[in-house]
């Protein structure tokens, strides 16, 4: 079975900032542990470009909503390789292959009878391009994403029967128990549809920044059509004359914020339907990074800029620091103390420093040969099932639950370090035999937790299982070996100098 994956697309109203990286991020380290393991792995992200978010904003600067959106766009597309993301392509709504696939699937669902002429007054926010029901509107009639006021709207136009779906609904997630985890965020989705599902509009008057309806010219659709759709368009022109939907769809994992959370869990799987096509198979949602206690967020003004924070710490430190400070699916806060602290603490004490010592101890004892003997069982013992621990908490998305799995083994290698003392052994002729055992299994122990962290921190990996005197870094690696290979190792320079 394949591995589509996909991140949201991120709207081009504003430059990237680390909300958008996180999101990318987690989905980047399923996508390098799924090719480790051999899948066949297909990696989405991209720009959603149409709608009211980006004309709004594009007039705010007295630019084009297209000359905004180029220029945002090629930003996000920047930010891509800078946090070291292997997407496979880069979706931008405004390409004119998907706005073109959009008008197709579109046109089906209309001659399928989901779409009909209707009339609709209520609460709106322009931010969040969405009609707000009772139940989420803030205090004082506000949005409660974007804190603003939301405004009486009254349109007539398209609407898609929404309402018709709630049964096939109640069915998808009670027979997909698994289809939006975790299961807070199913719960919250499920209570949504059980609440009563009304049609919802899906296009727009007066508005000429979006794909065109191509039955009623004078409308465009509602920029959620055109983006949610993306996730099955981009697999019919990403790879240059090949039709991708029947090798990657249904997708195996789309990871959203909660933010958008109806969206993805509601109106998607009944586009979806509604289309004729398969609904993905997990939805994975996880939790805002806060600053100062609150969602960051552009409108906020409270955002960390991923580029400012690579340039200090470097892509493997950003990456490490977002899949390891906030467990993920919840919320949690981030600054740039606690960046500092992780990189000292963890990423250069914890593991690079277990790296630089074990092969330090073997150039110096040993000429930088490992020596070719058995490893000591009671650390085999405590790591051999790391591949099999890490592999599990991936297939669940729980990046954090991995990482700590493996900070487990990389403590106790510290500890193994700090018991057996090799610097006592070198000094008597008579340990020489355990000395070889002691280091052996220390770098095989390197070796391991090298290639389980691959998909977390590429660069820093790649340099070390190169130190190791080893270049297989496929999860089949990942096994603890009991006798040692003998490989030359080093030099080595620190994998994470202080900043
Ligand atoms: N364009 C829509 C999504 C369409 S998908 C078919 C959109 N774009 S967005 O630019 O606002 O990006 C939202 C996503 O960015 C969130 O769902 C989340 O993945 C990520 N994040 C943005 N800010 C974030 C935080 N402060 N914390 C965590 N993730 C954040 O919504």
């Amino acid at each position: 079975m394949s591995y589509y994956v996909t991140t949201p697309i991120y709207y081009v109203n504003a430059q990237p900032h680390l909300g958008h990286a996180y999101t990318t991020i987690a989905a980047d380290v399923l996508a390098r542990h799924m090719r480790q393991r051999g899948e066949d792995v297909f990696f989405l992200t991209g720009t959603d470009e149409h709608g009211e978010p980006v004309a709004l904003a594009a007039e705010a600067e007295g630019v084009s909503p297209k000359e905004l959106a180029d220029r945002n766009a090629a930003r996000f597309e920047a930010l891509m390789p800078r946090i070291e993301a292997t997407n496979d392509f880069f979706i931008r709504t405004s390409d004119p292959r998907h706005t073109e696939a959009v008008r197709e699937l579109m046109v089906r669902i209309h001659e399928a009878g989901h779409i009909y002429k209707g009339e609709y007054e209520g609460l709106y926010c322009p931010r969040c391009a969405d009609f707000k029901t009772a139940q989420e509107v803030g205090p004082g009639d506000t949005c409660p994403v974007h804190g603003i006021e939301l405004t009486v709207e009254k349109e007539e136009n398209w609407f898609f029967r929404l309402s018709a779906f709630q049964e096939d609904l109640e069915r998808l997630f009670d027979e997909q128990p698994d289809f939006v985890r975790p299961p807070e965020r199913r719960n919250e989705a499920l209570s949504f549809i059980r609440s009563g599902l009304r049609d919802i509009s899906c296009s727009r008057s007066g508005l000429t920044w979006g794909v065109p309806v191509p039955w009623d010219e004078s409308q465009v659709f509602y920029v959620w059509f055109d983006a949610l759709l993306n996730y099955v368009t981009a697999l019919r022109f990403a790879r240059e004359g090949e039709d991708l939907t029947s090798q990657y769809w249904p997708a195996a994992v789309q990871l959203i914020g909660k933010d958008i959370l109806k969206f993805h869990a509601v109106y998607w799987p009944a586009i979806l339907m509604a289309a004729g096509l398969d609904v993905p198979r997990s939805l994975i949602v996880h939790g805002y990074l806060l600053m100062d206690g609150e969602k960051m967020s552009k409108s906020l003004g409270n955002v960390l800029d991923p580029f400012e924070v690579m340039d200090r710490f470097g892509a493997d430190a950003l990456r490490f620091y977002l899949m390891r400070e906030v467990q993920f699916g919840a919320d949690g806060t981030v600054s740039t103390e606690g960046f500092e602290t992780r990189y000292s603490t963890e990423l250069a004490n914890d593991f690079g420093n277990l790296a630089s010592r074990t092969v330090a101890m073997v150039e110096r004892w040993r000429d930088g040969n490992t020596p070719a003997v058995a490893h000591d069982p009671v650390i085999e013992a405590e790591l051999s099932g790391v591949a099999a621990e890490v592999a599990a908490f991936l297939d669940a998305v729980e990046p954090t639950n991995a990482l700590e799995a493996i900070w487990k083994r990389i403590r106790r290698l510290n500890r193994y370090v700090e018991e057996t003392a090799p610097w006592v052994l070198a000094k008597d002729e008579a340990e020489s035999q355990r000395l070889d055992q002691v280091l052996a299994t220390l770098i095989e122990g390197v070796r391991v937790v090298t290639v389980a962290l691959h998909a977390f921190i590429p660069v820093s990996t790649g340099t070390l299982i190169a130190a190791l005197g080893e270049d297989d870094l496929s999860w089949r690696a990942a096994t603890w070996r009991p006798v040692g290979t003998g490989s030359k190792v080093g030099p080595l320079a620190p994998l994470f100098p202080k900043p």
